[in-house]
């Protein structure tokens, strides 16, 4: 008896530790587009020269956050049920995320833009940290796509799709750039 109960209590903490809403998606998808946006401003705003190492070091900060609340996206998205979502959370989504892409898309042009800059910084291995970052973002980026796809209605998930190809192909080539 006395294990039993206990086992409820446990097996409960578990599905609250779990569960997460479609609001709780939306809240994450804000974070990343704000935090996104940020990170876009602060490359644009580093010199082509004379940038500072300070600078540099804040714009990996904010790559290393951006992907903690990528992170916390998935999960999100993993621990909503039932799946796929309802037609209208779906739609919603999926704006959010056509909105977010090409937010992305000129992140990674403008870091590629500055590689120059970073390279000309006095303390090397600022370019292999952004290149890390890159890869780094291009994984947790990944599987949040994976999980938003799986949680989509079935007529929303080729609209899904073709933005991780756009999303998956701008992070590749900004890899590239720095490989
Ligand atoms: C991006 O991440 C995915 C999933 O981990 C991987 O398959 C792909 O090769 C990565 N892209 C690059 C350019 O590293």
């Amino acid at each position: 008896m006395k294990f039993q109960s206990g086992f409820i209590v446990l097996a409960s903490l578990v599905s609250v530790a779990f569960a997460s809403t479609v609001a709780d998606v939306e809240a994450d998808i804000a974070t990343i587009t704000s935090q996104t946006k940020s990170l876009d401003q602060a490359i644009i705003a580093f010199p082509n020269s004379g940038g500072s190492l300070i600078n540099a070091l804040a714009i990996h900060t904010d790559a290393v956050n951006l992907g903690s609340a990528i992170d916390k996206g998935t999960t999100d998205v993993n621990g909503v049920t039932p799946k796929p979502i309802a037609e209208a959370d779906g739609k919603t989504i999926l704006s959010a995320v056509q909105t977010l892409q090409p937010i992305i898309i000129d992140t990674v042009t403008q870091i590629v833009a500055k590689k120059a800059a970073f390279q000309a910084l006095p303390i090397g291995g600022i370019p292999a940290l952004v290149k890390q970052d890159l890869v780094n973002l291009n994984a947790s980026t990944s599987k949040f796509e994976a999980a938003l796809i799986a949680s989509a209605p079935a007529d929303l998930v080729s609209a899904a799709t073709a933005i991780k190809s756009a999303v998956d192909a701008a992070l590749a080539s900004g890899i590239a750039a720095y490989s």
